[in-house]
């Protein structure tokens, strides 16, 4: 074994029925280097990580660590040789203070009885090690996600971690909280740690890593040297094919004399005196930052959540869905940011799950339309490329990305007058991202729909928008027409309402 790198994956192959995951797929990391592994939606990324866990056991392969040689690991195996992987959802226990995820399965104890104090203590000494401020008896469901994963990035270094190994973990964070999290990675670098960066976000992979490993289709396809490779040629290694422009173009086509969607002075779930207009063919983008809103309001117009005061229209017509299931009835439909959370149902196939929302309609019915059923679905797969051997596959079997392909499918699929997306390119790879951004200009162009978008990723913010909205603090701080988009702008109107700055609290 070479003295140079404290882990390799060789000759990783993974198979599941029908589908072959992983292929002949190398990995070396080097120690003290960050490594960032990419590739489109289902390249096999999740599954090769899951094998340096033992969540996975290949096929066939090696992995080698520390010297020693393994046809597989085991969860313990891992913890002995200071793997840890940070998941793109964590475990963590929500009603648990921070100190007692911390020690979560090995607490500290005094005798027989659980040592609150000292793990305190620990966790104290954790954090400030990573320089974080987070008060140790916090209560988990009282934290940031940011926090929260900070939490588990202090839990991988108190448990003395030499390889960390991150599944995504900037989708669910605020700009900020990305932030904090490069230069806790950048951190633990200097000391030595290695690192391995799930992201499919490029320019995070440019700012962190030192090399690039690409894959392709559960293959290996190329390792790079961060600082000699260009965003062009990194697309076109894991898509296989040239992508030039980023936005596809879309044609005039709101009509100003059609209001789809008015809400006035909408007040609830943290958000205050929010009136706004959408109109037919438009795409109006909601910018802010997280915790400004936008989810809530959603949530509201949705029926989500409860409003307290404000009236709401759909086609000039008052409306006043009381629940998701009225809303739907009323025109509108939402694609949730936290797909998996809300609405992805594991356990059942990507057919029934795309037809969901019809399904409900005809639940009266006791024979199902089922080759209509296949039909959208089969649209739907195409149009986003949803990558499965079969629409029967379950839910549970796709890779976290093209599961949020299906939900997307599947609102699409409701046939709504509105349709709210948040964030919805949140964990797609960049081919996809195209195709459901021409999703969506075919929807306002073709279909004549009114689309609300919540977005956090700027540029996609103003690469999609006709007209942008910003919300700070649950109210309304700006609004920008499409001559007037400037990045600056619009985080000054994002940032107007806050008192303070979120990084100097102490949670
Ligand atoms: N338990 C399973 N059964 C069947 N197929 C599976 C299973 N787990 C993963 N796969 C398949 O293996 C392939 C690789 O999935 P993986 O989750 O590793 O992709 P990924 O690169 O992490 O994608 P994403 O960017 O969407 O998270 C996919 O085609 C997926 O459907
Ligand atoms: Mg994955």
């Amino acid at each position: 074994m070479s003295e140079e790198y404290v882990l390799q994956l060789e000759h990783i192959r993974k198979e599941y029925p029908g589908v072959v995951a992983l292929k002949d797929v190398t990995l070396e990391l080097r120690k003290g280097e960050i490594l960032a592994l990419i590739g489109e939606n289902g390249a096999g990324k999740s599954t090769l990580i899951k094998c340096c866990s033992g969540a996975v056991i290949p096929t066939s392969g090696k992995i080698i660590v520390n010297g020693k040689e393994y046809d597989s690991m085991t969860p313990q195996l891992a913890a002995e040789n200071g793997i840890a992987i940070i998941y793109q959802e964590f475990n963590n226990v929500k009603e648990l203070s921070a100190a007692e995820n911390l020690f979560l399965g090995r607490p500290i104890k005094k005798g027989i009885v659980v040592d609150k104090k000292a793990m305190e203590r620990e966790a104290a000494k954790a954090f400030e090690q990573l320089r974080i401020k987070i008060n140790p008896k916090t209560l988990m469901k009282d934290l940031t996600v940011g926090y929260q994963q900070m939490v588990e990035i202090a839990k991988a270094i108190q448990q003395d971690a030499k390889i960390l190994i991150m599944d995504e973990p900037s989708a669910p964070l605020t700009s900020a909280e990305v932030e904090s999290m490069f230069r806790v990675v950048e951190r633990l670098r200097k000391e030595g740690i290695s690192i391995i960066y799930i992201s499919h976000r490029l320019e995070e992979i440019y700012r962190l890593s030192d090399r690039i490993l690409v894959l392709r289709d559960g293959e290996y396809v190329k390792t790079l040297q961060t600082s000699e490779s260009h965003v062009q040629e990194l697309i076109k290694l894991m898509v296989g094919r040239e992508l030039t422009e980023t936005y596809p173009p879309r044609g005039d086509c709101i009509d100003k004399s059609q209001v789809v969607l008015e809400v006035k002075d909408l007040t609830g779930n943290g958000d205050e005196n929010i009136s706004l207009k959408v109109h037919k063919g438009e795409i109006l983008g909601l910018g802010g930052l997280v915790g400004a809103g936008r989810t809530e309001l959603a949530e509201m117009i949705f029926g989500a959540a409860k409003r307290q005061s404000g009236q709401m229209f759909i086609n000039g017509k008052e409306v006043n869905p009381k629940t998701p299931r009225e809303a739907i009835d009323t025109g509108i439909a939402l694609v949730p940011e936290d797909r998996k959370r809300h609405g992805a149902m594991l356990g059942i196939s990507i057919k029934d799950n795309i037809n969901m929302p019809i399904y409900e309609k005809n639940s009266t019915l006791s024979v199902i339309n089922s080759k209509k059923e296949v039909a959208t679905a089969e649209k739907y797969r195409e149009n986003m490329a949803i990558k499965t051997p079969s629409l029967h596959q379950l839910m549970k079997n796709l890779s976290g990305g093209n599961q949020q392909k299906v939900i997307l499918g599947r609102w699409l699929a409701a046939n709504s007058e509105l349709i709210i997306f948040d964030e919805p390119t949140r964990g797609i790879d960049v081919g996809a991202k195209y195709e459901i951004y021409k999703i969506m200009n075919d929807l306002v162009e073709k279909e004549g729909k009114a689309i609300l978008m919540i977005s956090s990723e700027m540029e996609e913010l103003m690469g999609m928008s006709d007209r942008i909205v910003v919300l700070s603090e649950g109210k309304m701080t700006g609004e920008l027409a499409k001559e007037e988009f400037n990045q600056e702008v619009i985080m000054e109107f994002a940032s107007e309402a806050r008192t303070s700055i979120e990084e100097e609290k102490t949670v």
